[in-house]
This record gives structure tokens, sequence and C-alpha cells, in this order.
């Protein structure tokens, strides 16, 4: 045999994603196909619906997964809203605010940017007054910005948009299961989620929320497919310019996630099966716990981190609790310290991008990810690693720091339930 078995090796991922996946998730993977029409098919796409909108904490009528990785979600609400000539306001403070910026571009939007400092977030006000100045049709943001480990604040941008009759799209790639998004409390339009980070899904279809006034403008613009539409469709008509993209038509694929159940894309069973599954574990974990958790991890990571004398990168106040962001100590290679950790101890983290690029290195704590074994062997294994390299570190600190900080907690635990 020319090929031999897959024969991955078992890696500790803590990365800002792809990130381990929940076995669960992967038994689920292995679960047969059905049709999609079929109804034990159609009843799963319904529990993942409503799944989804508890996650999501909306109460609209529309959440389901697009069919692609998680920049597809993007493309997805993006491209239905857009029409050639809109204005969109981008403000930027990391790589995923430009990769924002280029899809919407694509798609013929008049676009402005505002930009900040990588490692910073926006005030809000600021994105309010530029919003008052070029009254947009959109704002688009990221929520937690996984290049630079920073959390941008949502809920005033989003009441001043409602104000001002703005749709507000929020990227909430890195943050969905990990930290706290509220879609309706926070006035959001229209939001994506990531798989393959805090919901310890493998990557490949992107969780997507939208609410009526998003849907007033698939209304205008909705199509059906040429070759099942009907007379009665075609005497409806449409009054928008058609949506740029077949695949990412919102208004057809409501058709098929809707009562109308119908034919757009062949859907992507498996993932399907493994998003349920995943879905299903942050719901049996709860919403508050999960965070808990995601913070409780960092806490550890952070105290460990500092304790072997290394810095963090970025403004504190604003972290986003599942990626720590280090700077590279001076005189260090970055690379080179990732490759003698995935080497010689099976552990992945991530450098960074654009002007971060190796001056940073990410731990990301999500998910599945997010265990304190996992914290304990990344400490260990980047003090023995660093020391190797001729870094001068606080020997045998961060892994004493990391156990306090989880004696801690516990102690706190128990105060307060006696
Ligand atoms: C915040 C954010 N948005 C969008 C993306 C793009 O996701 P994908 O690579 O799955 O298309 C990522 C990927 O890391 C991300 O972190």
């Amino acid at each position: 045999m020319r090929y031999a078995d897959l024969n991955t090796p078992l890696r500790t991922i803590m990365t800002p994603g792809p990130v381990e996946v929940d076995p669960r998730v992967l038994r689920a993977m292995a679960t047969p196909i059905v049709g999609q029409f079929d109804p034990a098919f159609t009843h799963i796409m319904n529990e993942v619906m409503d799944m989804l909108r508890q996650v999501f904490q909306t109460k609209n009528q529309w959440a389901f997964p697009i069919d692609g990785t998680s920049r597809s979600g993007n493309e997805a609400i993006l491209c239905s809203i857009i029409e050639p000539g809109d204005k969109v306001l981008i403000p930027i403070y990391g790589r995923f605010g430009h990769l924002l910026t280029e899809i919407c571009r694509r798609y013929g939007a008049d676009v402005y940017t505002i930009e900040c400092a990588w490692g910073e977030v926006f005030d809000p006000d600021v994105i309010i007054t530029e919003m008052k100045r070029i009254k947009p049709k959109i704002v688009a943001i990221v929520h937690g910005e996984t290049s630079t480990g920073c959390l941008q604040p949502l809920k005033e941008i989003g009441h001043a948009c409602r104000e001002s009759d703005i749709l507000f799209v929020v990227d909430a790639v890195a943050s969905i299961g990990g930290v706290d998004v509220k879609v309706d409390e926070w006035c959001i339009d229209g939001l994506v989620g990531g798989t393959q980070k805090c919901l310890s899904v493998p990557s490949g279809s992107a969780p997507i929320t939208y609410n009526n006034r998003i849907e007033q403008v698939l209304k205008r613009r909705k199509k059906v497919e040429q070759g099942i539409e009907t007379d009665e469709d075609r005497r409806l008509g449409r009054s928008g310019p058609i949506i740029a993209s077949n695949y990412f038509d919102l208004s057809m694929l409501q058709d098929y996630w809707g009562p109308r159940r119908l034919n757009h894309h062949t859907e992507a069973t498996s993932m399907l099966y493994a998003l349920r599954e995943g879905l299903r574990i942050v719901l049996e974990e709860g919403l508050e716990q999960r965070f808990l958790r995601h913070a409780l991890h960092e806490k550890a990571l952070i105290a460990g981190i500092e304790a072997m004398g290394l810095k963090l990168f970025g403004n504190k106040e604003h972290k986003l609790t599942p990626v720590t962001c280090i700077i590279i100590p001076d005189g260090i290679d970055g690379e080179s310290v990732r490759s003698m950790l995935l080497n010689e101890f099976s552990i992945e983290i991530a450098s960074s991008f654009g002007p971060l690029h190796g001056k940073i290195w990410r731990i990301g704590t999500m998910g599945y990810s997010c265990r304190k074994e996992n914290i304990l062997i990344v400490l260990s294994a980047l003090e023995a690693v660093l020391i190797r390299h001729g870094c001068s570190v606080n020997r045998g600190e961060a892994l004493q720091a990391a156990m306090d900080a989880y004696e801690e907690s516990l102690l706190t635990a128990k105060t307060a339930t006696e």
C-alpha cells in the first residue's frame, strides 16, 4: 500500500484555533449520514437552530450555520445586506477587522475605516462620533480580536446603532462560547460565531444569527434559484438588487432552513452533527459556568506567565479571556521556541500576524483545550524551552503560581458555599 493509514500525532493544542475537539464531538461525526430532507435530519436542523438561539442569547427566528469556515459567516451576512455603494463603517483594531474591510470592499461597499493601535480597543464614543459623521448603513466590527487578544465592548455601540437605524454586524468568532455575547441585549442585528475555537468543534461551519431588521433587507432582494422557482416566485419578483453570491445568499438559505425547506446546497451532514454535539456540551455545562471556567484557567495561565518573568501584550482591561498574548523576550527567536514546544512536547502555541509577527506568542485557552492539565503542561514546557534558548526566567515559579491560583479559586468557591 502506497499510503499509510492516517496516524496524526496527538497534540496539546493551545492556539487560538483550531483547538482540541471534544471527543464527544468526534464520536458524533461518525454518526451515519441521512438525507438532508429526511425528517430525522430536519429535526436535527431545528434542534441546532434552537440551541444556537440559546448560545447567542437571542429570540431571533434565524440562527443557523453557514457551511464554510468562520469567514463564510461574515461573508454571508455582509454580502446579503450590502448593496453596491452602501456606506459601511469598520473600526479596525487587528487582523480580523481588516478581513471585514476586505469582504465589504469586494461586495462593492463604500468602506470607511478607523484604526486604533493593535493591543488596544476603541472607546465606544470614538466609534459613535464617527457613525454620526459618516451615517453608514452598516457598522461591522470584531468582538474578540484573535490577533491581539483584545475584547471590544459592544453594548453602547449597539444601542447607538439602533437609535440611528444603522445595521450592527459583529464577528464573534473567537468569543462565542468563551465569554458573554448578548445578541439581543446589545442590539446586534447580525452576528457570526466560530466553531473551531471556544465551541471545540472542527473548522468548517459558521453559525450565524440575524434579526428582522436584516430580514427586511433580504425581503427586497429575495431570489429563488433559477431551476427551482415557481410561477408564484416569478410573479413576486424583487425590488432590490440581487445578492451577489449564490452560496451566501441568506434569502435562499433562509428558505432552506425555514418551513419551506427549499433546496439550496447539499448540507454538510457530519459537520451539523458535530455542531449539534458541541452546542449540547455548551448548554449542558451552562453559559455562566463555561465563562467562569474560561476565566479561571486564564487567571492561572497569567499567574504562571507573569511569575516566570514574562510580560503580557495588550490592554489588560480589555483582554479577551481565551487568548493570552505574551511579548517575546528580546533576543529570543519566537519561531524556534514554538518549534521546540511542538517537537519536544507536542504542544502547539501560536504566533501572530502583520505588525505583531515575531513580537508576540498567543496562547489559546478555548473550549475543550481549556483544562487545568493543559495550562500546567504548557507553562512547564514553555519554561523548559525558554531556558534551553538561554532566556533568563524565574525558574520553578510559574507552576507554583498557577497551582496557587487554582487552590485560591477552590478556597473562594468553598467559602462561598459555606
Ligand atoms: C475573529 C476572527 N474572525 C474571522 C476569522 C476567520 O475564520 P476562518 O479562518 O475560520 O475563516 C478568524 C480566524 O481565526 C477569527 O479569529
